[in-house]
């Protein structure tokens, strides 16, 4: 029997029942899809600076950092080729010099106290961008009430990764409400129903045998992943690199096709004491398309042999985000169940609290905090 599957085990494990937030996530889902749907943008907010005119954006901007803004590089890729200005995501304390009134910026943060995205947040609000955030609170929070700027609010009490329904569900309602898009609350009331069906195979009762999440750690264990994407499965490998980092507590990378076949894919020559450590996921859809389906298999056949395991995340669905959400569901608890596998607790953040204390020192949070205070009128 595998240790995925003593139940009582795995339960005492998971401390700060990660496992049962995750198997809500077709609820939080639907929830921050209507949170979403209930706010309003208003005609105009009044700043020191001038004032804040909400209209068609000509571009929109999604700023934050790690586990919050990765909805929205799922966003860029949900939306690349229906949306018809250009959709960014930005990690930076500044912003990019063409960021104007023109620009929706959506910051978010879980916490709402994220220095760099207060940096960003307070130099888009003196540039008077259509600002909008999603955040349970924080800086962030009490910046946006005082200054009348839409907030999505979601709950607290969560890590930001644990929260990706609530933090990533609102962005395409935003864009649908702004006229940038059709049908997006849809794709996700979808992909909603599907998640709540795949929970159910994916749960802690289900044995590795019938559990592809169980099975898929199991895999991994003692390996380094590596996730290999392509097209709107992208953002899906980013997003489970971080995850097989944040949850599970092991380095692991991501690339996509047809991109990591121009340079990464030369790597794989190495010799096999380099090349062992790593297991490969390939991510794989029914409908690829036919060039990407030769890439897939001509990649794998230099990586079998090379790599210590090559595996395969099947897309369910037919909508672009059912297919997107359940790689992503199977791959999330997977790196749960990693963790378990491991001995780790997948809720612990020590590294990254430990880097944001030290960087507390600088008073940026603060410093954002007051350039954008400085700026209510
Ligand atoms: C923690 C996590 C981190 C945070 C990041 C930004 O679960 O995923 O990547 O998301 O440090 O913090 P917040 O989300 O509070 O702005």
């Amino acid at each position: 029997m595998s240790c995925l599957d003593d139940v009582e085990a795995l339960r005492k494990a998971d401390v700060h029942g990660m496992l049962a937030a995750y198997l809500r996530w077709a609820d939080n889902l639907l929830e921050a899809a209507k949170r979403a749907e209930d706010i309003s943008f208003p005609a105009e907010v009044r700043t020191r600076a001038g004032p804040i005119r909400y209209g068609e954006p000509d571009a929109v901007v999604i700023v934050g950092m790690g586990g919050s803004v990765v909805g929205g590089e799922l966003l860029k890729d949900l939306t690349w080729d229906v949306v018809p200005v250009p959709v960014l995501v930005w990690r930076d304390y500044h912003m990019p010099a063409f960021a104007g009134p023109d620009t929706l910026v959506i910051a978010v943060s879980y916490s709402g106290n994220t220095e760099e995205t207060l940096m960003a947040f307070s130099e888009a609000l003196g540039r008077k961008c259509m600002i909008a955030a999603i955040t349970s609170g924080g800086i962030l929070g009490q910046l946006c009430k005082r200054l009348g700027i839409p907030v999505v609010e979601v709950p607290a009490g969560l890590k930001p990764r644990m929260a990706l329904p609530y933090l990533f569900a609102p962005l395409p309602v935003l864009l649908e409400k702004l006229g940038l898009a059709k049908g997006l609350k849809g794709q996700v009331e979808e992909a909603a129903a599907l998640l709540r069906h795949m929970a159910e195979d994916l749960g802690p009762d289900v044995p590795t045998a019938r559990n592809k999440a169980k099975e898929l750690a199991s895999e991994l264990k003692g390996t380094i992943p590596i996730v290999y994407g392509f097209g709107f499965f992208r953002s899906v490998a980013y997003r489970l690199k971080t995850q097989f980092n944040e949850n599970s507590k092991v380095p692991s990378f991501y690339n996509w096709l047809p991109a990591l076949n121009h340079d990464e894919v030369m790597g794989w020559e190495a010799e096999d004491a380099l090349t062992k450590p790593f297991s490969v996921i390939f991510i794989r859809d029914r409908d690829e398309a036919l060039e990407i389906r030769h890439r897939i298999e001509a990649t794998k056949e230099l990586v079998a042999g090379k790599a210590s395991k090559v595996l395969e995340l099947h897309a369910l669905g037919s909508e672009r985000l059912e297919k997107m959400l359940s790689v992503l569901y199977v791959g999330e608890m997977a790196s749960l169940y990693l963790a378990l596998a491991r001995g780790v607790d997948p809720y612990a953040m020590a590294s990254i609290d430990d880097i944001k204390e030290k960087l507390a020192v600088l008073g940026m949070a603060e410093k954002a905090r007051a350039r954008a205070e400085a700026l209510v009128p």
